[in-house]
């Protein structure tokens, strides 16, 4: 449908039709990135579920292959599920993935590559003793899904972690492995938080708390700490929490147990889930990716014929300066999408003001934006008065307080009739403590009338004498925004139906009451990504 195409997105990754979800399986292998996927072969929408394919040489760029697994086997007829790769020893590769019986039970499945000499690993063999894993005694036979990729513990064994629940407790089950086909399950759980739910697609790894590389999922010790993340099926959002591991009996602890996983924070405020990390041996480091579906209504992808696309790969760390939060970053790749740039220096954006950038073409950006603000209006403003502040329940950006909201507007037309703001909102308590909040307001991101105009966002630490930054990826109908080097991450669907095209601009706008804020940003109109089949496969 032509009329709603220029809603698919330019750099982000994306099947040529059809329904997308999880990221599956994602590794490096013989110079090739490979990225599988949940996919509907038939439809728009989610059902038939089998493995996409397709290689890239830099995350950015990709090339679609033939399907990896179809739904072939009793133990996969009704869906071949997500699923996780692991390397071996020997760099050979296992994927371990849910099958959905059929008679609807979740087992979990064993495959390989039919020619590990393929740098494509084009064609996949599964296991002819499947399944290697079915529900275990007191575990619903629909509530066991989502293998990890295996980690080896200290006596030499794999191990690996699947979601599940009992009753509304979201729990983590650990099996021990020395060859992927029989597993011994340990007594304990990785972990649990009740009153989560279901955990879907849990990830585990290693973060470290003194380098600025990702580590491979097997490395363990001292400096060291492990990050559990769950995607809750009953809030549809991914929560990580950070803790110890202790590798004798396979158990985990957060940090700090008010952000336990399920309850503390998000990988991502805004429509993003089922993500996945791998460790990516060729540059050293964890890249996460994560599902980004549509907001708009099921009779609208429909209509275009797609729906979902990936998120910009991220390299995620440790947040050492904070100490309690990961930091997510687009991969360096991106950058080489990179075209024309302008710079704004110092920029004063008064109190209650807008002010138009002069930007060619708004529709495929990279914006680096960093904000000053006087801390005399800081000292000054009088506390208390939104100390409850919360994006989600806020009145948006049209909502003026003492000390915000002042930000973007993205994909915004001349008349700011659409726009949507990304934004920081500060809040002084009755205590005098200022609270930094990141949102994103998609009240007034389009005309349309199917699509969800919720306000994202949640608070985003500030240190001292840091000043506030943000980072947006603008992809026509997607805005990714970091804020704080990606301490805080909110992806937002939106559907423009004006701020569309060469009508597609930015703002810079404060609608603060009391505070001035100055503003740099550098921006770039971003190259379009080739996204192809492989060619004469
Ligand atoms: C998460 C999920 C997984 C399941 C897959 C099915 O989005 O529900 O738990 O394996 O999608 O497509």
């Amino acid at each position: 449908n032509s009329m709603l195409s220029w809603q698919r997105t330019a750099f982000h990754f994306q099947p040529e039709k059809n329904w997308m979800n999880d990221p599956n399986g994602p590794l490096f292998y013989k110079g090739w990135y490979h990225f599988f996927y949940q996919y509907n072969p038939n439809a728009p929408v989610w059902g038939d579920i089998v493995w996409g394919h397709a290689v890239s040489k830099d995350l950015i760029h990709w090339l679609h292959l033939p399907l990896a697994m179809v739904a072939d086997q009793w133990y996969d007829k009704n869906g071949v599920w997500t699923g996780s790769a692991t390397i071996l020893h020997d760099g050979k590769i296992v994927m371990l993935y849910t099958g959905s019986t059929t008679e609807g039970v979740q087992v979990q499945n064993l495959a390989y590559p039919a020619d590990q000499n393929d740098p494509l690993l084009v064609h996949w063999v599964k296991y002819p003793r499947n399944p290697v894993l079915v529900p275990p005694p007191g575990i619903g036979p629909n509530d066991f899904r989502d293998p990890t990729t295996a980690w080896l513990t200290s006596e030499g064994k794999w191990r690996i972690t699947i979601g599940s629940k009992i009753n509304k407790t979201g729990i983590a089950l650990v099996y021990d492995t020395k060859d992927f086909i029989n597993y011994e399950m340990l007594d304990g759980l990785l972990h649990a938080v009740p009153g989560t739910g279901m955990w879907e697609c849990v990830d585990f790894f290693p973060v470290s708390e003194t380098e600025n590389n990702g580590l491979e999922t097997s490395i363990n010790g001292h400096g060291i700490k492990h990050v559990v993340k769950a995607s809750l099926d009953d809030d549809r959002h991914d929560y990580y929490a950070i803790g110890t591991y202790n590798d004798r009996n396979g158990t985990w602890i957060p940090d700090r147990p008010n952000i336990d996983v399920g309850i503390g924070l998000r990988y991502d405020y805004g429509i993003y889930y089922a993500a996945k990390t791998f460790y990516d041996q060729n540059k050293k480091r964890r890249v996460l990716w994560g599902w980004i579906g549509e907001s708009d209504s099921e009779a609208a992808d429909v209509k275009k014929g797609w729906a979902s696309v990936q998120s910009i790969p991220r390299t995620i760390l440790f947040d050492k300066k904070t100490g309690t939060h990961l930091l997510q970053w687009p991969v360096e790749e991106i950058d080489s999408l990179r075209l024309k740039s302008k710079e704004f220096n110092q920029v004063r954006i008064q109190a209650g003001s807008v002010v138009p950038l002069d930007i060619d073409s708004a529709t495929q950006l990279d914006i680096i934006a960093e904000f000053k603000i006087d801390s005399d209006a800081l000292d000054k403003a009088t506390g208390s008065s939104d100390a409850s502040f919360d994006c989600v329940t806020s009145g948006g950006a049209a909502e003026r307080g003492a000390l915000g909201p002042f930000g973007l507007l993205v994909l915004a037309d001349e008349r700011l009739s659409e726009q949507t703001p990304v934004y920081f909102y500060m809040t002084k308590g009755s205590d005098g403590n200022l609270k930094t909040f990141f949102c994103n307001d998609q009240s007034r991101s389009s005309k349309a009338s199917d699509v969800d105009k919720h306000i994202y966002g949640s608070l985003v630490p500030v240190l001292r004498g840091e000043n506030l930054s943000i980072r947006i990826l603008v992809d026509h109908s997607i805005i990714e925004s970091f804020g704080q080097g990606g301490r805080t991450v909110i992806t937002s669907r939106v559907y423009p139906t004006k701020a569309i095209h060469g009508a597609a601009k930015v703002f810079l706008f404060n609608n603060a009451t009391e505070l001035n804020v100055t503003a740099s940003l550098k921006t770039w109109q971003m190259n379009s990504a080739f996204i192809q089949p492989y060619p004469n496969l």
